[in-house]
């Protein structure tokens, strides 16, 4: 996307690390926009007041499947002349205004890793309008060799990497085709009817779509626990206690924007020459999230599997919630 070195690129900070890290491999700087927490996903309205003259794109996540605020993030982009690289690892089959996350953007990029819902042990796809961008993504992922439009004005015009997938890779991911929106019908489905028996159960709160989200693609299922309902007890304690009834369940991402990686790249000797003493400074003074950091604090994932399972799988989840929630007083707190 023509992401150089010194750039700065909006990214959603309620995510796997990869979304970002691929910013740093670029030299480029990692911008911080916080989370909305009803949605899990990039707040819209804090974009801009994070772009500076060097910002050349956002990266909203799809995050659990969430579809991000598309119709707003594009508008944003539109206006100051940045492209839009929807992160959609985690969304196969979500849809935004009826339309396919990972559709909307410039781009949108796809993981096969082995947790996704369409695994092939590793690997991924990028996705376009563009025939010319995607040629560019084709150059680049065979070592920079030309392609399409792609100009042939030597054997190697563009710089690249080999990112080629394998037949082998391609057979396991056509075998999945046939049940790929099976399953996906049956998250839906039951998550519905989960959100359906939780969300009245006091201090748990289910995701929200955003508005013109039409469908989620359930990579998790989320909710936010506000552990002052439970008698304080701290979320670790409520994440054992629903173990104890055998129900999985994860407190999920971390503050990513406060992980070590950024600090060590912010003091390498390739971003001090690249950004000025001033604007480190200012990065550092404003990468506080405190929207992303509650939510990290309060979130709780079901795994995507648990969805695939039968409605009386639900009714256990939604029986073990509430079971818990009777029996908050008898739960030690430390
Ligand atoms: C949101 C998100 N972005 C990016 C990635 C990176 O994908 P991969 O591991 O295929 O490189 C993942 C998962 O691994 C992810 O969950």
């Amino acid at each position: 996307m023509g992401i150089e070195a010194g750039d700065e690129v909006l990214v959603a900070p309620y995510t796997f690390i990869a979304t970002y890290n691929v910013v740093f491999l670029s030299n480029a700087l990692p911008v911080f926009v916080d989370t909305d927490q009803e949605t899990f996903t990039m707040n819209p309205d804090k974009i801009e007041e994070r772009i500076t003259e060097r910002t050349k794109a956002i990266l909203p996540v799809h995050i659990l499947g969430l579809p991000a605020d598309m119709d707003k993030i594009n508008a944003i982009a539109k206006k100051h002349n940045l492209v839009v690289l929807e992160d959609a690892c985690q969304a196969w089959l979500a849809e935004y205004n009826h339309k396919k996350c990972g559709t909307i953007g410039d781009l949108g990029c796809f993981s096969f890793q082995n947790s996704k819902h369409l695994p092939s042990g590793e690997g991924g796809a990028v996705i376009g309008n563009s025939d010319e961008l995607l040629d560019k993504c084709h150059s680049f992922h065979n070592c920079g060799r030309p392609y399409g439009s792609v100009k042939r004005t030597s054997n190697y015009p563009m710089r690249g990497s080999n990112r080629r997938m394998q037949e082998f890779q391609a057979v396991i991911l056509m075998s999945q085709m046939k049940r790929l929106q099976k399953d996906a019908d049956t998250r839906l489905e039951n998550a519905l009817y989960l959100t359906s028996k939780i969300k009245d159960i006091p201090g748990i709160i289910p995701y929200k779509l955003t508005d013109g989200a039409t469908r989620s693609a359930y990579h998790l299922y989320p909710f936010r626990y506000k552990k002052e309902f439970f008698n304080d007890i701290p979320r670790k304690k409520f994440l054992a206690a629903l173990k104890a009834e055998g129900i999985p369940c994860a407190g999920g991402y971390g503050p990513q924007n406060k992980d070590g990686l950024i600090e060590e790249a912010l003091t390498s000797r390739g971003y001090q020459r690249l950004f000025s003493k001033q604007r480190l400074k200012q990065y550092r003074e404003e990468n506080h999230l405190p929207n992303n950091d509650q939510l990290c604090q309060e979130a709780v994932w079901f795994f995507q599997n648990m969805l695939l399972g039968a409605k009386q799988d639900m009714d256990d989840i939604a029986n073990a919630i509430m079971k818990v929630h009777d029996g908050k007083d008898k739960l030690v707190k430390s």
